[in-house]
């Protein structure tokens, strides 16, 4: 049985911290899932981390949606949540509704994720009336990275600060059933997050959400294009990874790769008969 928004909710209430962390392929959400971690992200970071892409903004309900069924057939605990990419909640309530329930008929997610707050309030009240769990992301959201004008810290002047408060209100009115904090300042995020009844899921946001969510690429040093400031890294597998396609590439020039352990074998009788 996978967790449930109920299970979510209630770790707020008790006060135990909410681990969240992003997978896109089969194998590692099998290790997450494996280690415990309660909710994984397909994220549209994939379009960094993985696809190579400037931006989120490229990424396709298409790609979010094959990613989304590896992590899905990799796991057997953790809720899985699809991250909406650009222009799939855009356009229209209709257009939401269509494509949040692509994730969880086509993907088989649990819950969808979309970026906003005040403004796609009425998109994510019809999602979550049609039985769709939904979590919102505020803050930096990085769909909107070029009217923000760059990956900068958000609700730094006391009106964004408000805005901030007003758009977590909103999600909560609106049925998500947690919300993500993006490169938000620490006080604010804590303050958020006493102010609304739902989890909130940290980024850059400090100590005080009620969760944290974390890029795997990032903790685990295997993207380092750039380090967001954010990220904490666990392991240097870049690093790993390099010296080990390194000294397979040696071991073949060197003819010392692949042994007789790696090999096969057929009887002689067999190579006898190919010779008669
Ligand atoms: O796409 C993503 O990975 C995200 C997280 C950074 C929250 O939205």
């Amino acid at each position: 049985m996978r967790i449930t928004i109920n299970q979510v909710r209630e770790m707020k209430q008790k006060g135990e911290k909410i681990t969240m962390l992003t997978a896109y392929d089969y194998a590692t959400a099998k290790i997450v899932d494996e280690a415990g971690i309660p909710l994984i992200l397909v994220g549209d970071s994939l379009g960094m981390v993985v696809l190579g892409y400037e931006s989120t903004i490229p990424v396709t309900i298409e790609e979010m949606l094959h990613h989304t069924r590896a992590v899905v057939r990799g796991t057997k605990q953790a809720m899985i949540i699809g991250d909406m990419p650009f222009m799939t909640y855009h356009v229209s309530v209709e257009d939401a509704l269509y494509n949040a329930g692509r994730f969880i008929q086509e993907g088989s997610a649990q819950a969808v994720k979309l970026e906003g707050g005040v403004t796609v309030a009425e998109k994510i009240r019809r999602i979550v009336e049609c039985g769709i769990p939904l979590m919102g992301h505020i803050g930096l959201t990085p769909q909107s990275i070029n009217q923000l004008g760059g990956y900068k810290v958000q609700g730094k002047t006391p009106e964004a600060a408000i805005r901030l408060i007003e758009d977590a209100k909103a999600l909560e009115e609106a049925g998500a059933f947690a919300i993500v904090l993006e490169t938000v300042p620490a006080q604010l995020a804590a303050l958020i997050t006493r102010s609304v009844s739902i989890p909130t899921i940290g980024i850059g946001a400090g100590i005080g959400c009620d969760g944290q969510v974390q890029v795997i690429n990032d903790i685990l040093g295997s993207f380092t294009d750039f380090i967001p400031k954010h990220a904490k890294q666990y392991a240097k597998l870049t690093d790993i990874i390099r010296n080990a396609v390194t000294e397979y590439h040696n071991e073949v020039k060197a003819g010392s790769f692949p042994t007789e352990k790696q090999s096969f074998f057929v009887d002689e009788s067999v190579l006898a008969e190919l010779t008669k």
